[in-house]
């Protein structure tokens, strides 16, 4: 467990890296991520590489006992490059090239920006493969889908409608072209979308995004090969950006050592509760990509702006405690974005730890502290791990056929995943958030939301798991497509309306419009959609009170041998989910925290052997938590009262025995 900063040796002169180095060793960190962007300086034309400056700096810091992990250039391919070889360019919707000055300005089916990338990489992994301050490899900086139109990937894009599905006869019929006169007859008559208009066949854009992402996955393992073949003793992994994201992070993380994540909460007072709970969300899942821990390759270490109107200053405590919640959800590393504030560029005021007059202030006092903390603490916690008791499912894929096609006026997916999810932080309960396709045995509650997308197969896979004693929360919009986005012919929920024991008669889209519901006596609102639920074999457990169906069931139970389902036909206000899961947990013995205060966050790394609760107030109010007995707390070596009064970004961690 290392503390980490981001830095740029090429923007600052050659007198400064000593007594950066020197200061980050005061500091207490032990690692620096380079290079990710300084093609041009790595290669400044072709053919000629010039490591010495990256040499220098990489000794500099080893001297202070600071590792490296050194990104490969490859999202900043250099003027000379694109001059020279135009195909690296991405091709816009209009069939403009995509230019350089802002990163990412690469094709990743360009055959020359393939075969450079090749070459600078493993330029660096055998020039850095035995440096001893050299420990792994970031591949590129934050992969997204881009699409580009260029003649490579048109080419690319019917290959791989080749290898799927063989003739055009067979996409005709996968994807249903006979509507609006939509078949082919010959491959060439297939191409990229062109800026992919919504109302084209939802087939073809959905298989066009499972394109791009093996796109982009073929890229990252071309440098993987050669950084695994090179530098056996390194490990390799990439820092994704955020959530919710069209490319498929499972499919990029399946060959990395592991995955690292970008993390930058919002700053904004007015955000101040809900970006904790959000960001619990994307370190639940950004732990589900692997199931196992992860790094933070950037976090905020002060106002980010340039890319919009400057974020406000993180409010004291912050930096600290947003740290100790990526601990707290499985962070093995953090990296800080970035020691000092650029000089120069677009991101001049996406600001570093240490401000242009390159002065230490309030900001590097309290990182200073908190690498005290972290670096004393490691011994503990290295080793231990996350597991959540509940699994609530994921997908780029069901995303992206949303995304596609929106429902109704405010149905989203994944923030629908958010309310779900922040039920369950603020019950101290925790989660692993995860692909539908991973191996759920042993969770006792599965919660899976919209499986929009469901063939037999993944449905008869939930059977499973409730027959075997799962209890299964289903939610509208099951079961509506098979994985091709084309809809099933029979009622809803589809392939599972059988262990569900319920077929939706009717559905209203409502959108923004409210109805409610009763369940157990009381009233919730409820918006986005509607299904008035027939049962068939299951039992109701709540109805609607407004409408022209008034009375009918809104939802459902059924038991299915020894587990059940719970098909849930609306997506009602937060407090349902929460007096809900409270009642489920109860019947499954699982614990939980009643009136854990708003913003407060609670959650466990444990090792078999030891377990470390960690607690944190993620907001700018002092918080009074009643904990079940009072506690050591080795953060900051104390007692801590079993009526623990936290204030603002306060954290505690305590061993459980
Ligand atoms: C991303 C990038 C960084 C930097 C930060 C701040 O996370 O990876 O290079 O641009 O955003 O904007
Ligand atoms: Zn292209």
């Amino acid at each position: 467990m290392r503390m980490g900063m981001d830095y740029y040796p090429e923007h600052w002169d050659r007198s400064m890296w000593e007594e950066d180095a020197k200061l980050m060793q005061d500091t207490g960190v032990s690692l620096i991520r380079v290079a990710e962007f300084a093609w041009s300086r790595l290669e400044p034309t072709e053919g000629n590489y010039d490591f010495e400056w990256l040499d220098d700096a990489i000794d500099t810091f080893a001297r202070h006992g600071i590792k490296v992990v050194i990104g490969t250039p490859t999202c900043t391919p250099p003027n000379w490059l694109v001059k020279k070889y135009p195909d690296v360019l991405p091709i816009d919707a209009q069939l403009h090239p995509h230019y350089p000055g802002v990163r990412g300005h690469r094709c990743f089916n360009s055959p020359s920006m393939r075969h450079y990338s090749f070459l600078i990489v493993e330029k660096l992994a055998l020039h850095y493969k035995d440096h001893s301050a050299v420990i792994g490899w970031q591949i590129d900086n934050e992969f997204g889908l881009h699409e580009c139109n260029c003649e490579h990937c048109n080419t690319k894009f019917r290959d791989w409608l080749k290898d799927k599905y063989s003739s055009v006869e067979n996409i005709n019929a996968a994807w249903g072209n006979v509507v609006w006169s939509g078949e082919y007859s010959e491959w060439s008559e297939i191409t990229t979308p062109l800026g992919g208009n919504r109302a084209k066949n939802p087939s073809y854009l959905l298989d066009y995004k499972r394109f791009e992402t093996d796109s982009v996955v073929e890229f990252q393992q071309l440098q993987l090969d050669i950084l695994k073949k090179h530098c056996p003793n390194h490990f390799v992994t990439h820092n994704i950006w955020s959530y919710p994201m069209s490319l498929d992070y499972y499919k990029l993380g399946e060959k990395l050592d592991f995955v690292s994540l970008d993390y930058y909460p919002s700053t904004s007072p007015e955000k101040d509760v809900t970006s904790g709970y959000s960001g619990a969300l994307t370190l639940d899942l950004t732990r589900g990509i692997k199931r196992q821990n992860f790094w933070i390759m950037e976090t905020i270490s002060g106002p980010p702006g340039c890319w919009m109107p400057m974020w406000r200053t993180p409010y004291p405590g912050f930096i600290r405690a947003y740290s100790w919640q990526c601990i707290a959800r499985g962070a093995d590393t953090i990296v800080h974005f970035r020691w000092r504030s650029a000089p120069s560029g677009g991101e001049q005021f996406w600001h570093g730890l240490i401000d242009h007059s390159n002065v230490p202030g309030r900001r590097y006092e309290e990182y200073r502290g908190l690498c005290d903390e972290v670096n004393r603490l490691a011994p503990l916690l290295e080793g231990t791990q996350v597991k959540g008791k509940v699994a609530i499912l994921h997908s780029h894929d069901q995303y992206n056929a949303f995304q596609g096609q929106l429902q109704s006026d405010g149905m989203d997916y994944f923030e629908n995943i958010k309310t779900l999810h922040r039920a369950f932080t603020k019950l101290g309960i925790m989660t692993d958030v995860l692909s539908e396709n991973e191996d759920l045995t042993g969770y006792k509650l599965i919660v899976a939301p919209s499986l929009f997308l469901l063939d037999t197969a993944l449905a008869s896979k939930f059977d499973e798991y409730v027959k075997n004693g799962a209890t299964l929360v289903v939610l509208p919009r099951t079961g509506v497509k098979n994985p091709n986005n084309v809809c099933w012919i029979q009622p809803l929920p589809g392939p599972l309306s059988e262990s569900a024991g319920v077929t939706v008669a009717e559905y209203d889209p409502i959108g923004k419009d409210k109805n409610s519901i009763n369940w157990n006596n009381k009233s919730y609102s409820c918006s986005q959609w509607c299904d008035i639920l027939t049962p068939q074999g299951a039992e109701p457990v709540a109805r609607y009170e407004d409408d022209f169906y008034a009375g009918k069931i809104a939802a459902t139970v059924h038991t299915v041998d020894k587990g059940k389902v719970y098909y849930l036909g609306t997506f009602p206000e937060e407090s349902f989910y929460s007096d809900f899961f409270k009642d489920v947990a109860d019947t499954l013995g699982l614990t939980y925290i009643p009136n854990l205060p708003e913003g407060v966050q609670v959650s466990i790394r444990s090792n078999g052997e030891k377990q470390y609760m960690f607690l944190l107030n993620l907001s700018r109010k002092q918080q009074t938590i009643q904990l079940e007995q009072s506690y050591y707390s080795v953060l900051n070596n104390k007692d801590i009262a079993q009526e623990l009064n936290m204030n603002p970004y306060d954290v505690e961690i305590v061993e459980l025995l």
